[in-house]
């Protein structure tokens, strides 16, 4: 399993610091990785995670203030980076094509995209969630290779279950989870969306999850670990 965590904004540096402690007790079987918030990235030091990045600058180094490019996020660690998160599609006004450029920019430099899809409520009640996601996916990977497409993560997050407490029935996510699947068979799927350590054991029972992405969560140690035993036992 692949469990993904992200701080958002979030952690001083010096609560980051005591975060770290925490984490560096946790011992999993699942492959750990934490998208830290980008100051904090500069502070990583847990050998027992990865270390992700929650964005990444479209661009290549140049004149692009306020960027962090894929170059220099591996030369920081960076190993896997998040990439079309709703809240910054949402917040932000991140395009497909972005999602796209950032993905070509990441594989240059090995860091694993972990790609963010999902819908809203209005998208889900219109019954036109299946071909948002299409879409996402298909302008984020159609120029990429094979080999590429399989280094590739997908994290589906319903908008609606972010942050909300609400999460799909295991019907709702088993039918997205086919879709993404066929379009990319290769490719680990995360579930996002208020998962934790109460809701863990419902979504188990999804056989086609590969793994989680935490944003709540990832800022709990104590409740990650029970999520983590329930999850790996
Ligand atoms: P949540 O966030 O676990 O707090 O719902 C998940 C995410 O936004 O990645």
């Amino acid at each position: 399993m692949i469990v993904a965590l992200n701080n958002k904004c979030n952690l001083t540096k010096e609560e980051f610091k005591e975060y770290q402690k925490e984490l560096k007790t946790i011992t999993s079987k699942s492959k750990l990785i934490l998208c830290a918030s980008p100051l904090n990235i500069a502070n990583f030091n847990l050998s027992n995670v990865s270390l992700g990045s929650q964005n990444v600058s479209k661009d290549d180094n140049g004149a692009h203030t306020g960027e962090s490019s894929a170059k220099q996020l591996a030369s920081y660690g960076v190993t896997y980076c998040i990439v079309g998160h709703s809240e910054r599609r949402q917040g932000q006004g991140e395009t497909n094509d972005e999602v796209s450029l950032k993905i070509a920019r990441l594989l240059a430099e090995n860091i694993t995209p972990i790609l963010c899809v999902g819908e809203t409520i209005g998208e889900r009640k219109a019954h036109t969630y299946e071909d948002l996601i299409k879409e996402e996916i298909l302008s984020a990977t159609s120029s990429l290779t094979p080999e590429e497409k399989s280094n590739l993560i997908v994290a589906y997050e319903p908008i609606w279950s972010i942050g909300t407490g609400l999460i799909p029935t295991n019907e709702e996510i088993t039918e997205v989870f086919k879709l993404i699947k066929s379009l990319l068979p290769t490719s680990k799927v995360l579930y996002g969306g208020s998962a934790n350590e109460k809701n863990i054991m419902d979504l188990k029972a999804c056989p086609l999850i590969d793994g989680y992405l935490l944003g709540g969560l990832s800022l709990k140690p104590e409740l990650l670990e029970i999520f983590l035993e329930k999850l790996e036992n």
